[in-house]
């Protein structure tokens, strides 16, 4: 069936669920989740997502210049879901959420340390994409949890990170499947 063109991105679905990390100029942090996200290129490392113009996500960044892509696990959905939630500017979701803020090593924007792997982001392009602004980030600096990465492989299962459904309803990987 064709559906209402409203609707169309629910079926480009689950989607990787992220917490972007951000500060103000003041330094007064800021998180909150995203799955409109993607990776853009390699050489360059390029992260991309994008946001309703008005989020405080996207304002900060292009005050500061930078950002962090946490990627979460499946045990703080909760905290994740509180993040979700319009507090004033200059009002943190980390610590209200029960998250702990963890010094980054090349941005200024702390990682959440709850999340078992970070993007440190800079700043690279942004550019309006029809009702979003789609942010364009240069990882400078890329940590995941020992556990979870060996052999150049992501060890999927076991960080088992969430995926966006829509509304409430999030995925997780149920199966790995490999072609022959
Ligand atoms: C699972 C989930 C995914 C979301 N993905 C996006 C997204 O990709 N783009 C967006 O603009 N808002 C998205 N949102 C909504 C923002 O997280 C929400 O509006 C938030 O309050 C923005 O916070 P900020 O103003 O502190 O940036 C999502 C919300 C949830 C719960």
């Amino acid at each position: 069936m064709d559906i209402n063109l409203d609707l169309w991105y629910r079926i480009l679905a689950p989607r990787p669920v992220v917490l972007i990390s951000t500060v103000n100029t003041v330094g007064i942090s800021n998180a909150a989740p995203f799955s409109f996200v993607m990776p853009c290129s390699v050489k360059p490392p390029l992260v991309g997502f994008s946001s309703g113009p008005k989020h405080h996500t996207v304002k900060n960044i292009i005050k500061t210049g930078d950002f962090v892509v946490n990627i979460p696990g499946r045990e703080i959905l909760a905290k994740l879901w509180k993040c979700a939630e319009d507090l004033p500017a200059g009002v943190s979701e980390i610590k209200k959420a029960g998250l702990t803020e963890e010094k980054s090593v090349k941005v200024k924007s702390p990682g959440i340390r709850e999340c078992f792997a970070r993007l440190e982001c800079k700043l690279h392009d942004r550019f309006r994409t029809g009702d979003h602004i789609t942010v364009v980030g240069r990882v400078v600096r890329a940590y995941v949890e020992d556990n979870y990465f060996k052999n150049k492989e992501f060890k999927v299962r076991q960080a088992d990170p969430l995926m966006h459904v829509g509304g409430k309803r999030f995925g997780l990987v149920g199966k790995i499947i490999k072609i022959q």
